[in-house]
């Protein structure tokens, strides 16, 4: 080798080495660990935790999980929260335990069937409902489906004249009375399905004086056009029907144990003093045998609106035309209440460098047979959340903060599992919790996301879903946001995707509603201007794996979108190092609020100037809130992200506005309804009602007896929500 080149070998090294320095410097530069207390650089962690979830494990998890039924109390259910104990484990998570309660539980007598006959005048009955549903190919060797009933009906056969009461709802009844002149005492009323939650037509049915209710699905509410019955089809068949329970509970939990956990020393009401049992007899019924019993309805006529699919008058009766007089209607209910241990799952992953701070992701897991859709559809994304965890961890991840899996038991049976795990743990809870992310369900429709959450998420909700890739065919690339804003487009309110107010019929009730932890709920719905009802096979032996595989989601994407959405949302909020909660979208509801209700009020101007009832210290209030949350976001721009007592102090701000909202003294009659601004609606627990304190003091204040103590009781809710949204604003408010 000659010297020349020796010093161009020489002098390329030395380019070499600049060049390998600077390349080492720069990656050096912007590797360059955070401050230690956020050392981990989660956006790519979430990235990572999001392709982590696969459809096909979504599948088989679904798949493992319907193959037998698993209704709350039963063998099967237990096994199957062992087999979900096991799993977790195995998935990598630090603990998952089995924690049990003995609650009150309700089941048809396995000799003596329940039934709905008719009768002739000798009380022979001479026309019986089915006593089982039609079981679908495949699952005709099992033995254990439970028949269609109302849990916790009471026992009974009463025998009368039948009442078709449209839905059942307030204002059904209030039309049969008040412009029908139709007496429902003493009858026996037939409702259909939908609309409102199934306990509250139970209970205006009780009010109005029926002896017993009888529950159906009617076409018009539980098929589709164009959809052919299961399984050719999603549609309802005729000999289908929704169990369900009838309870009004109002946030009890076991009705037995109302406020306290249901342990083995926990002093119990006697099963006659249960709380929110009905007093009569339920049975529910598919739309072969209502045909049935509403052909020859006689009496007055139904208006327009009241008539459903089924090719009958739907004459209201009461009792059958004239040349069927003579006929009855008969129940025979033997269902029966039972005490029964019952057995949640609950996961954690252990917070890094937050421990005391929970972010809760909680479903059921006990469904009426198979839980095709609910709850394993949910289920199985808390699944696939829970090993994308495990699977985070193994490459290191811990969140910051502590991460907790709820697999609920008996929520078909009022929201128990999960209630009587919040009382037991309630002092914990509230001091540590951040948010509680439900899920049930993941799929009740083939058309768009659908969320509910508290005003603070909404941001989160649409940040995660702009991360979250659309699973409809020909929406590649596009995001779910921008799929979900194209079909749900919020278009009353602002230019982003719908979202709705938190409502009840699922286990986030008692954290949100009870305990004031920041709740929200997602998943796949239909399309709102379809006018059946949330899915047709609801709570039916119908609801299989196969119907979510041949029609729901055949590819498992829509199930994988909702996975990324829910753990998209535990991600953040168990690790990002500000809460991601939202004052500011509080505020700019409780001014929609505001206004919502002062416009019911001002449909009565002459009693408001009579009874002097003014909004104003609300409106005042809302603006001191509104005020304090947008001072309060300035300051979150500022805070020194280094300094841990600083960001801990804001973020304790954040996690306890939601707690602000709880009053202890619950709301008018519902103790266990405790926040001021959202409760289930008094006439349905499945809708969501904003100052449901005000607005059930004006709900029908115009036939009051006393018109000065109702408008009384107004300014006294008015003054009650004043005070809490003001004592809200002042937990955002500089610590002094
Ligand atoms: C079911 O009915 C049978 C037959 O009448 C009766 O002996 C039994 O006690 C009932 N079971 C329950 C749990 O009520
Ligand atoms: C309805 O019928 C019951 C029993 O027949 C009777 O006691 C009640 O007064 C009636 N109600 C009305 C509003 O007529
Ligand atoms: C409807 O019922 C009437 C009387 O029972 C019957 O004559 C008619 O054929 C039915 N129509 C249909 C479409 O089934
Ligand atoms: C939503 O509605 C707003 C207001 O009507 C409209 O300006 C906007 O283009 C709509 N967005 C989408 C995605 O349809
Ligand atoms: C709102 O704040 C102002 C100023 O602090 C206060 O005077 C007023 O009473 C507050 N409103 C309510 C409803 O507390
Ligand atoms: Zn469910």
């Amino acid at each position: 080798m000659g010297a020349d080149k020796r010093r161009v070998r020489c002098i390329q090294w030395a380019i070499v080495f600049v060049i390998l320095f600077f390349v080492g410097f720069i990656i050096g530069w912007f590797a360059k660990p955070m401050p230690v207390q956020y050392e981990k650089p989660s956006p790519s962690y979430l990235h990572e935790f999001l392709d982590e979830m696969h459809a096909e494990n979504i599948r088989e998890h679904l798949r493992k999980f319907t193959r037998l039924p698993h209704l709350a109390g039963t063998l099967q259910n237990l096994r199957l929260a062992e087999q979900i104990q096991k799993e977790w484990l195995a998935f990598g998570l630090d603990s998952a335990e089995l924690v049990w309660y003995d609650v009150l539980l309700s089941y048809p007598n396995g000799t003596k069937p329940n039934y709905i006959s008719i009768v002739d005048q000798h009380g022979e009955e001479f026309f019986k409902s089915l006593l089982a549903e039609p079981v679908p190919e495949g699952y005709e060797d099992l033995t254990d489906i439970v028949p269609p009933y109302s849990a916790f009906s009471a026992q009974g056969k009463p025998e009368g004249d039948l009442v078709y009461v449209n839905y059942g709802r307030t204002e059904d009844f209030f039309k049969l009375d008040r412009e029908m002149g139709i007496n429902c005492t003493g009858k026996i009323v037939i409702a259909r399905y939908g609309k409102i939650f199934r306990g509250n037509k139970v209970k205006n049915a009780m009010l109005a004086g029926a002896k017993g209710i009888v529950l159906y699905s009617d076409p018009a509410d539980y098929s589709a056009v164009g959809v052919e019955p299961y399984p050719a089809g999603w549609n309802l068949p005729g000999g289908g029907a929704q169990r369900g329970n009838v309870l009004n509970l109002n946030g009890a939990g076991d009705p037995l144990t109302p406020g306290y956990p249901a342990k083995e020393y926990t002093y119990r009401f006697s099963p006659e003093e249960g709380l929110g049992l009905p007093k009569i007899p339920v049975h529910p019924i598919g739309y072969n045998d209502a045909a049935r019993l509403l052909k020859n309805m006689g009496g007055t006529a139904s208006p327009p609106d009241w008539k459903g699919a089924l090719n009958v008058s739907y004459n209201i009766g009461p009792g059958f035309s004239d040349e069927f007089k003579q006929n009855k209607v008969r129940m025979t209910i033997h269902t029966y209440n039972q005490v029964t241990r019952i057995y949640n799952v609950i996961g954690k992953i252990r917070g890094a460098q937050e421990p005391d701070r929970y972010v809760i992701l909680g479903g059921h897991r006990d469904a009426w047979v198979f839980g095709g859709i609910d709850p394993i559809s949910g289920a199985a994304v808390v699944h696939e959340i829970a090993q994308a965890s495990g699977k985070l961890m193994q490459r290191g991840w811990r969140p910051r903060r502590t991460l907790i899996f709820a697999s609920w038991d008996a929520e078909e049976f009022g929201l128990l599992g999960s209630t009587e795990w919040a009382e037991d743990n309630a002092k914990i809870l509230q001091d540590r919790a951040v948010a509680y992310i439900n899920a049930d369900s993941a799929i009740e429709g083939m058309y768009t996301l659908r969320v509910d959450c508290t005003p603070s998420l909404q941001t989160l909700v649409y940040d995660v879903t702009k991360q979250v890739g659309s699973p409809e065919v020909g929406e590649e690339g596009m995001s779910l946001y921008d799929s979900w804003h194209k079909r749900d487009n919020w278009t009353d309110n602002r230019d982003a995707p719908r979202i709705n107010k938190l409502g009840s019929g699922s286990d986030f009730e008692a954290y949100f509603i009870r305990l004031g932890i920041a709740s929200a709920r997602a998943r796949y719905t239909k399309n709102r201007k379809d006018t059946y009802s949330n899915y047709p096979v609801y709570h039916s032996v119908y609801e299989t794996y196969e119907i979510v595989e041949h029609f729901y989601d055949p590819t498992f994407q829509r199930l994988l979108a909702v996975a990324r959405v829910r753990g998209g949302l535990i991600f953040h909020l168990a690790d990002a190092p500000i809460l991601p909660l939202n004052c500011l979208e509080y505020a700019h509801a409780l001014i929609q609020y505001a206004h919502g209700i002062l416009k019911i009020a001002q449909k009565h101007p002459e009693a408001m100037q009579r009874y002097t009832v003014s909004f104003d210290a609300l409106f005042s209030a809302v603006n001191n809130f509104t005020n304090a949350a947008n001072d309060f976001h300035q300051r979150l721009k500022k805070v020194d992200t280094t300094d841990l007592l600083a960001v801990r102090m804001v973020n304790d701000q954040l996690m306890y506005l939601e707690r602000a909202f709880i009053d202890p003294l619950g709301l008018p009659d519902r103790p266990f309804y405790r926040h001021i601004i959202f409760a289930p609606s008094s006439h349905n627990k499945y809708a969501g009602e904003s100052f449901p304190g005000i607005y059930d003091a004006l709900f029908d204040i115009e036939s009051a007896v006393d018109p000065a103590r109702a408008w009384d009781e107004v300014k006294r809710q008015i003054s009650i929500a004043a005070f809490t949204v003001n004592a809200a604003s002042n937990t955002l408010n500089p610590v002094a």
